[in-house]
């Protein structure tokens, strides 16, 4: 049998029904936060990637899928949704937008070569924001309150903020010297990965995952202790404005993030739950100040984020949180012979115009094997159709739930189901009447 490709998935079931209610939610929160829809393709020129990502980075060095098209070009599944969106951003020269700063979101698949493991996939997709034009650290504080509401609204409780500051260039170069200077000497005691790192980007030496609990981690030198006196403030500003909106954060030190376009603020969500795994963070992002001119743009200060819906829908379950209602069907209609089809479908259709979710059975079920797999379904009505019914133009209703049966005239059987939908809107104490229901 043909497999998926290794680190990929399937959705069907109640998972698809997850995804597409979060995917509707994020929609809807992006309405609310005024940021603009914006689609780049999954495929990009292998080029923007390596200048745009960084080429010390593990996501490009190792991970791409890189292939070559039949032109003889060379192209990269997109990684990541940053570099693409910014050269989106520059190509249509939406640095001249009206309306700026530019706010735009993205949601899609991604594409790295990892190893998979739990909460690591090679197909995964990313929900995220890239915003162009403004250097103000409200900025900041807004890219980051949009994680921690939208999981605030679903009711996610373990979870942890995590910022820090990597300063403007000049500060981060100040730091890097530092760190050369401070890890020479101990370069032996180092995992391979990081002496790669001390050559390309000893900055990433600091959150390397294999050697953080060394002793020479613990006392090397403080990014906060190179910051200029303007990389300062606008941490200092970044904190007081997540604290106006009452989000809680810690500042770590040690937090650089793994892609090399960041300045300044840098942060990551994790879930605090314990026993969520080693893939724990939710989310992650900053402010690129350098991206677009490195990408061939205009000089314009961006910030942005990305979190994985894959983790996302983990620390649902973990914390058993199903946003998603019970699916109900508001009908379930029966034709009951070969020659009644028409109507019942035609009914069926009229139906799904006017609004209610309705089912037909297709597998000429018997009556009884019917209404279990109404019951199965959740319908809260059989409708059925047979000759004389259709003779006489008046359906027959039967209610799950009450077992209770009604006879209804087709002509009247929407506002039927309408008054059925008062009835389950109301508090049937205080009904108005308008429902059918005996009280
Ligand atoms: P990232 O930290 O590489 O940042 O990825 C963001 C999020 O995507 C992670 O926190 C995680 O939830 C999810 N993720 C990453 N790799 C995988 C994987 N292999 N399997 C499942 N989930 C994964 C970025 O991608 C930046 N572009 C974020 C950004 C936007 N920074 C500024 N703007």
């Amino acid at each position: 049998m043909i497999q998926k490709p290794k680190g990929t998935y399937d959705v069907n079931g109640e998972k698809g029904r997850k995804i597409l209610y979060l995917e509707k939610l994020l929609a809807a929160l992006m309405e609310n936060y005024h940021y603009q829809y914006v689609r780049t393709p999954l495929f990009e020129s292998s080029e923007l990637f390596h200048r745009g990502v960084g080429e010390t980075t593990d996501i490009v060095s190792k991970e791409t899928y890189d292939f070559i098209d039949r032109g003889n070009r060379n192209m990269t599944l997109r990684p990541e949704g940053t570099a693409g969106v910014v050269r989106s951003y520059i190509e249509n020269k939406m640095y001249g937008d009206v309306i700026q700063p530019v706010k735009t979101w993205y949601y899609g698949p991604m594409y790295r070569y990892e190893r998979p493991q739990s909460g690591r996939f090679r197909e995964f997709y990313q929900f995220g924001v890239e915003v162009f034009g403004t250097n103000d650290p409200l900025m900041d504080a807004e890219v980051i309150s949009i994680p921690v509401n939208f999981y605030r609204l679903l009711g996610l409780k373990g979870i942890k903020v995590n910022i820090n500051s990597l300063g403007d260039q000049e500060s981060r170069l100040r730091y890097r010297e530092a760190l050369i200077e401070y890890f020479k000497p101990h370069l032996e005691s180092l995992c391979n990965d990081c002496k790669e790192r001390f050559l390309k980007n000893p900055l990433r030496i600091l959150d390397c995952k294999v050697d953080s609990e060394k002793e020479i981690m613990k006392h090397a030198p403080k990014m906060q202790d190179y910051l200029n006196e303007e990389s300062k403030q606008h941490f200092e500003k970044v904190k007081e404005y997540l604290e106006a909106m009452q989000i809680e954060y810690s500042v770590n030190p040690n937090l650089v993030r793994g892609l090399d376009y960041y300045t300044y603020t840098v942060f990551e969500v994790e879930a605090s739950v314990e026993g969520f795994g080693s893939q724990n963070v939710l989310c992650g992002g900053g402010r690129y100040n350098h991206l677009v001119e490195t990408i061939g743009g205009p000089s314009t200060p961006g910030v942005g984020f990305a979190m994985g819906m894959e983790r996302l829908l983990t620390a649902l379950e973990f914390e058993n949180i199903n946003p998603v209602e019970e699916n109900v069907l508001d009908a379930y209609i029966v034709p009951l012979s070969e020659e009644v089809k028409k109507e019942a479908l035609s009914l069926t259709n009229a139906l799904r115009l006017s609004g209610f979710t309705v089912e037909i059975d297709t597998l000429n079920r018997s009556m009884k094997s019917n209404f279990k797999t109404s019951e199965r379904m959740h319908a809260r009505y059989v409708i059925i159709i047979g000759e004389d019914e259709v003779k006489e133009n008046i359906l027959t209703v039967k209610e799950n739930q009450t077992k209770e049966e009604y006879k209804v005239a087709l002509a009247d059987i929407i506002d039927f189901l309408d008054q059925t939908m008062i009835h389950d809107e109301c508090d049937c104490e205080e009904c108005d009447g308008t429902c059918h229901h005996e009280k």
